[in-house]
């Protein structure tokens, strides 16, 4: 569906965090196919993982366990664990030598309102969207910022950092009490890194997906069919066209863009208008919440 822009990450190396499944799996073979090495970070099965990554390497015609080269690599890990967090970035330096561009995207969506929703369900969805970043940006940044500036300096040559937030994350998602505040939160992290490193050689920005046909928003048809009537394009995101967005602003054309958050949500923000009565009924119907 999308063409990929060839050699435009050539002897660039990015980490994925959720890099195996939906919207970083597209975001992991679009890297790989424009030139890019890329660890892929991702609390699914060992086996899921490499797989996924033996895919990635034998169609881009360099797997080459023999000549040493790999464009693509696994690492199992919970993200909700700091040290696990804080080892991605040293998984990514033993593995590739360096990290030059890093994807805070691994997600998971509890349901349920402040009144009705477990401490611990609450606590995961911000370890996962906001204490997660926090350690994966810290030492990539630590990383960063030892690296030599070039001449002439540019806005991003010691790095990117792109957080996927959610439309979610921008106003309040009926039913979604800690998943809507950590990525309001981790929305708020990115313009304050953005700020911190402007004059550093490193970019962060945000993409708030909508509504994306990943597993992640597997809520049932009733669910899907309210919330995509409240869609302007009527209809949600294949997750290519997510990566797109991202891989803009991974890249050297978004030299002058960053504290930015790019809604990519067929309209849904614009809109504005939401009928939560009717949503609540059909998560209420779905079993999703109580
Ligand atoms: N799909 C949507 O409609 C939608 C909308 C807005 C935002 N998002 C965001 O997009 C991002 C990607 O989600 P997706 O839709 O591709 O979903 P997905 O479920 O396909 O992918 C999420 C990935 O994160 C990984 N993950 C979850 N918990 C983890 C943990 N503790 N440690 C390590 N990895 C973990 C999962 O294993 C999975 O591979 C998430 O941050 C999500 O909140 C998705």
């Amino acid at each position: 569906m999308y063409t990929p822009i060839p050699g435009r990450f050539a002897g660039k190396v990015a980490v994925i965090t959720g890099g195996a499944s939906g919207i970083g799996a597209a975001m992991a073979t679009r890297y790989v196919a424009e030139g890019a090495k890329v660890l892929v970070a991702d609390s699914c099965p060992i086996e899921t993982g490499n797989a996924f990554v033996a895919e990635l390497n034998k169609n881009t015609g360099d797997c080459g366990t023999s000549s040493g080269t790999i464009n693509a690599a696994f690492h199992q890990c919970d993200l909700t664990d700091s040290e696990q967090a804080t080892g991605v970035i040293a998984q990514v330096i033993s593995i590739f030598g360096t990290v030059d561009i890093l994807h805070n995207n691994a997600g998971a969506l509890a349901m349920g309102t402040v009144a009705d929703m477990p401490p611990e369900a609450w606590h995961m969805m911000y370890k996962l969207h906001v204490d997660a970043p926090f350690y994966t940006s810290r030492a990539a940044l630590q990383h960063m910022l030892a690296k030599p500036r070039a001449e002439p300096p540019r806005t991003d040559d010691r790095g990117v950092i792109i957080n996927t937030v959610s439309t979610a994350g921008v106003r309040g998602e009926c039913g979604a009490a800690a998943y809507s505040s950590s990525k309001a939160a981790l929305l708020s992290l990115t313009r304050v890194m953005a700020v911190d490193h402007a004059m550093d050689g490193i970019r962060v920005n945000a993409v708030a997906p909508g509504y994306t046909n990943t597993p992640l928003v597997a809520l049932g048809q009733t669910v899907m069919d309210v919330l995509i009537n409240q869609v302007p394009v009527h209809r949600s995101a294949e997750a290519e066209e997510i990566v797109s967005v991202m891989m803009f602003l991974a890249s050297k054309e978004a030299s002058y863009v960053t504290g930015a958050v790019w809604d990519v949500d067929g309209g849904v923000l614009a809109r504005g208008m939401l009928n939560t009565g009717e949503l609540r009924k059909a998560l209420v119907e779905a079993g999703v919440m109580g």
